[in-house]
């Protein structure tokens, strides 16, 4: 570290030209223990932990920390960790989304007003991983990911179970295929067997590859499971490659260009990513400065097949994946699709860690000669009730329904829905649309995971399976259906989804990227001098200052006042 002393940031807080300040940095600190030789010759390596019993996916993060204590050590780094905001997707309310950038905010904070050479991100479950990232690139530090692994495969009557997946089904399980309660019971604890986050390709496991596609980890890091011992390995050698990143000044903004996002998009198209992945990514752009956008994700992912087989797309789940290669395999295989010199954290390049990788189960990681699905990526729709974008997953809808035609049955309000949609008197049959208003980021507040919206009881009943849903709500990674998500801008802010009542027909198509309503402008237009925009949710706290600077779902979500960075210099002190 010799050579490299002068630039640590950490030694204006525990060697300063002024005695004075270095000793109360540096006595206090002591009441933990630490010899006075951590203070002066080592660079300090924060561990960001989003470790929570609320956030059941993160729960093993006190123990993951230890063993990226252990490769911080052994390199001549000091460790100190640090909690952040941890946003439990499956407790919080209204939804974890509404606090991604409350999170993100904390994690800026935390790292720039600290003595803080480098960092590690401890992350797992959803809104952890890009919330704690979008706030490391408005710092710039050298920084390095260790996602906390998937769960075991879930297993129930022999079968797999997808966490998520199966959830989502569940009012078809219990009406169509006469699942009992008893069942249902122990359907719980079957997909939930192990540490770890969602075990199927939803948001958290997408979020995983994310960051591995982005350069951010070392290879092979996102589908370990996370309690095979090799997690440990990672979180350890993680460690120790985070105090080198420190003295090669390998931040983020030298990782995260412009290629290193094209390749996020592309890699995220083979593996059949959630369409969470976009909102996040675009936030994490605008958080370093790389221009990105909507049509991006379509012009650059929807050319790619699907390559990996899992739910909620596929059959299988995250530890077939890790089994089979995990990501290394697919990053090989779309070699030709690929900026191959992006530049990773252990400081090779992306094509350089990945070549010569081996498939060991070609049914859950495809040939790109051979793909699972053609369709993949995120096809990105405009029209009408969707100006600035609205967005679609093929590969988890229904074939028959990219072209679609059908009579809206509107519900305003999430509350609206559950209230009138198994009324057996409700006018719906299978070709109608349903449109869910008011789930948008300002609308929800958040933008919550409600677009997926279960379909009528009286038609599950029949036996239909999919419709055609639309809002500008968000809908979880893991689950399906031909869902138009993210329309642009929402309802609640006057977007013209506002505008769309019973009976007006709808049309989708998907091929040509097209969304739209039935009605002319001078419609709309009258339509538009009667609405009336619904009331604020809150107007004090975090709330208030969420609706009031949200972005809308095309630009990523952020408040508008975090998008970019303020460096990691902070001139003054304490006293
Ligand atoms: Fe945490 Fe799915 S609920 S990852």
């Amino acid at each position: 570290m010799g050579k490299n002393k002068k630039k640590l940031r950490s030694k204006d807080w525990f060697a300063p030209k002024d005695e004075k300040m270095g000793f109360i940095h540096r006595s206090w600190m002591r009441n933990q223990g630490y010899p006075d030789d951590y203070f002066r010759d080592r660079p300090v390596i924060g561990i960001c932990n989003t470790w929570s019993e609320l956030t059941p996916c993160n729960g093993h993060f006190r123990e993951l920390a230890e063993f990226v204590k252990r490769g911080v050590l052994e390199a001549g780094g000091f460790p100190l960790e640090f909690p952040v905001t941890s946003t439990g997707e499956t407790m919080m309310r209204p939804t974890a989304m509404l606090f991604r950038n409350l999170a993100s905010m904390d994690t800026e904070e935390s790292i720039r007003a600290n003595p803080l050479d480098g960092v590690v991100l401890l992350t797992g479950c959803d809104k952890t991983t890009p919330a704690t990232l979008m706030g490391a690139c408005s710092v710039d530090l050298p920084t390095i990911v260790v996602p906390g692994g998937p769960m075991l495969n879930g297993k129930f009557k022999g079968e797999r179970i997808g966490s998520g997946t199966f959830f989502w089904s569940l009012k078809d399980k219990i009406h169509n295929e006469g699942f009992s309660p008893e069942e249902i019971l122990e359907a719980e604890i079957c997909s939930a067997r192990s540490a770890g986050h969602c075990m199927t390709m939803g948001t958290a496991s997408t979020m995983a590859c994310m960051v591995e596609a982005l350069g951010l980890t070392l290879p092979g890091a996102a589908a370990i499971p996370a309690v095979d011992s090799r997690k440990k390995v990672l979180a350890h050698l993680s460690g120790r490659r985070i105090v080198e990143m420190v003295s090669e000044n390998l931040t983020l903004s030298k990782i995260l260009t412009r290629e290193a996002f094209e390749n996020a998009i592309k890699i995220n198209a083979a593996v059949g990513g959630s369409t969470n992945f976009i909102i996040h990514l675009l936030a994490i752009a605008g958080r370093i400065g790389v221009k990105l956008n909507l049509k991006d994700f379509d012009d650059l992912g929807s050319s790619i097949p699907l390559l990996v087989n899992l739910m909620p797309s596929g059959k299988y789940l995250m530890e077939d994946f890790f089994d089979a290669g995990g990501l290394p395999v697919v990053i090989q295989e779309m070699t030709k699709h690929l900026h191959n010199d992006a530049i990773t954290a252990n400081g090779r390049t992306i094509g350089e860690n990945n070549i010569g990788v081996e498939c060991y189960d070609p049914d859950v990681i495809a040939k790109i000669g051979e793909p699972f699905k053609d369709e993949a990526g995120i096809a990105v729709l405009f029209g009408n009730i969707c100006k600035d974008g609205a967005v679609i997953k093929p590969s988890a809808a229904s074939k028959e329904l990219m072209v679609h035609e059908g009579r809206a049955v509107v519900f305003e309000t999430v509350e609206d829905y559950h209230e009138s949609i198994d009324d057996p008197d409700l006018e719906i049959d299978e070709n109608c649309v349903i449109v869910l208003k008011g789930a948008g980021p300002v609308g929800y507040p958040g933008m919550a995971e409600v677009g997926n919206v279960d379909l009528p009881e009286k038609l599950l009943k029949k036996g239909v399976k999919d419709m055609v849903r639309i809002s500008d709500a968000r809908m979880s990674g893991t689950a399906f259906g031909t869902v138009i998500l993210h329309i642009s801008p929402e309802s609640s802010i006057g977007g013209n989804l506002a505008l769309v009542e019973n009976g007006d027909k709808i049309f989708l198509d998907v091929p040509n990227r097209k969304l739209h309503v039935d009605i002319d402008d001078s419609e709309l237009a009258r339509r538009r001098k009667k609405w009336v925009a619904p009331k604020v949710h809150s107007d004090r706290g975090y709330v208030s200052l969420y609706t009031r600077t949200v972005q809308q779902a095309h630009l990523g979500a952020d408040l508008d006042f975090l998008v970019g960075s303020s460096g990691s210099e902070v001139k003054r002190d304490v006293h």
